[in-house]
């Protein structure tokens, strides 16, 4: 069953975004209503949101006042999605007016708020839209921290409204009762993702079919929770970088684990998501190995052993170069092994490394790999483990995030 979803559309620029937020969620079986506001319908005309939707379009609590309609759609919703929220609207939601259907129908809902801010850099920084999307979030609305990259003009940084389908992904996330969290604003957040690839000879290497998607995932989230976030990324069909992050391009096991060691003294929180080459060739070739040649270059490959980033990780932390009160995740992927369940295997794995949190799935099967959904078991170091449920990639990411977040007091 699809959800109920009334969108909400701010007159910013960014409102012809919306009519593929709308489209997003119809696809996905949702029902959408959408209630812009006044402004709005400058720049999105009330046949194009109807068309879209299939339901009427009003503006103001006058219509349709015999259905009660600036009650009744707020109350029938089971999510609702403000794309894009201009500083004004912004305003007008955190002082509680209702001078419009859009304002009236937010102050009577009851279901999870996403409020989705895009407007010029400055505004967004001025004090007086800091403030009110900090109550907004007091209120408990989540709001959503806007993209970087180019505005309405020449200008960019901070500001722009995310892509249409990661604003329906993480609404949806947000009605399925996941949320961000809010202790990691402000946080270094390090993160590996994709898997390393060791070259053979020029057109050949040794690689592993992880798709990114979940350290992708894990790093939306961070940033969405306000942590300064950095990826290290190897080879990923991961499609668009969390808005915000830093993202470094690496090739190698080396490249990454130099690229992690430079940054791991200054990150409050390091996830090793990333499926990373235990063994790399001995020798790289400088042309390319030929099936037939004298010595079968080809056919015998020698394999030297990758350092083992997490367990270094781990090792820098003890000798004082990382701090100690920076949380370690490593990630495992693990099939069933005769006499040795996934979990067995997973616990062992995570006493060898010595970090504190080991996430672990079930690969049997090739299940998870590319795949938009993900579940498992977040182990502890003390013993304790959480069942991670099945969920979107997303889902699976903030439930990560919310219970290594919430362990300790993350250092200053
Ligand atoms: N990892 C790492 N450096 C390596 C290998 C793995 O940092 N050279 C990290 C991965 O990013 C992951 C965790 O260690 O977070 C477990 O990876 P995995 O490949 O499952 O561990 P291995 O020690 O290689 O064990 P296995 O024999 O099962 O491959």
């Amino acid at each position: 069953m699809g959800l109920k979803v009334v969108l909400g559309v701010g007159g910013g620029i960014a409102a012809y975004k919306a009519c593929q937020v709308v489209r997003d969620f119809t696809e996905a079986g949702d029902d959408v209503r959408v209630v812009p506001t006044p402004a709005a319908l400058n720049f999105v005309g009330s046949a194009t949101f109807e068309a879209l939707s299939g339901h009427p379009v009003s503006t103001t609590v006058f219509d349709a006042v015999d259905e009660v309609q600036h009650v009744r759609i707020g109350q029938e919703a089971d999510l609702v999605v403000v794309a894009p929220a201009t500083a004004d609207l912004l305003a007008r939601l955190a002082a509680g007016r209702a001078d419009d259907l859009l304002t009236a129908s937010v102050l009577v809902a009851t279901c999870p708020v996403v409020i989705v801010p895009a407007m010029h850099t400055e505004m967004w920084k001025n004090p007086a839209v800091r403030r009110n999307v900090e109550l907004l979030r007091e209120f408990g609305y989540v709001v959503m921290e806007p993209a970087h990259g180019r505005l309405t003009g020449a200008d960019s940084g901070p500001g722009r409204l995310p892509d249409p389908a990661q604003i329906a992904d993480f609404a949806r996330s947000v009605a399925r009762g996941h949320r961000p969290p809010r202790s990691l604003a402000g946080r270094r957040v390090l993160i590996t993702a994709g898997g390393t690839q060791e070259n053979i000879d020029p057109v050949r290497y040794i690689g592993n079919r992880s798709s990114g998607r979940q350290g992708f995932a894990l790093g939306e989230v961070a940033a969405q929770a306000g942590a300064r976030v950095t990826m290290v990324v190897g080879d990923t069909d991961a499609l668009s970088t969390p808005a915000g992050a830093e993202v470094v391009r690496v090739r190698s096991t080396r490249q990454m684990h130099a690229a992690v060691q430079e940054r791991a003294a200054a990150s409050d929180l390091i996830i090793m998501a990333a499926a990373v080459a235990d063994f790399r060739p001995l020798n790289e070739a400088d042309s390319k190995l030929k099936k037939g040649s004298a010595d079968d270059a080809l056919r015998h490959v020698d394999l030297v052993e990758n350092p083992d980033i997490l367990r270094d990780l781990v090792d820098w932390r003890r000798a004082g170069v990382v701090p100690a009160g920076t949380i370690i995740v490593g990630f495992a992927a693990e099939t069933e092994q005769p006499g040795a369940s996934v979990r067995e295997l997973a616990r062992k794995k995570l006493q060898r490394k010595g970090c504190d949190f080991l996430m672990c799935n079930d690969v049997s099967g090739g299940a998870v790999f590319g795949q938009d959904r993900n579940s498992g078991w977040l182990l502890a170091a003390d013993g304790r483990e959480t069942v991670i449920a099945d969920g979107s990639k997303l889902d699976v990411a903030m439930e990560i995030l919310t219970h290594v977040a919430g362990e300790r007091i993350l250092n200053d």
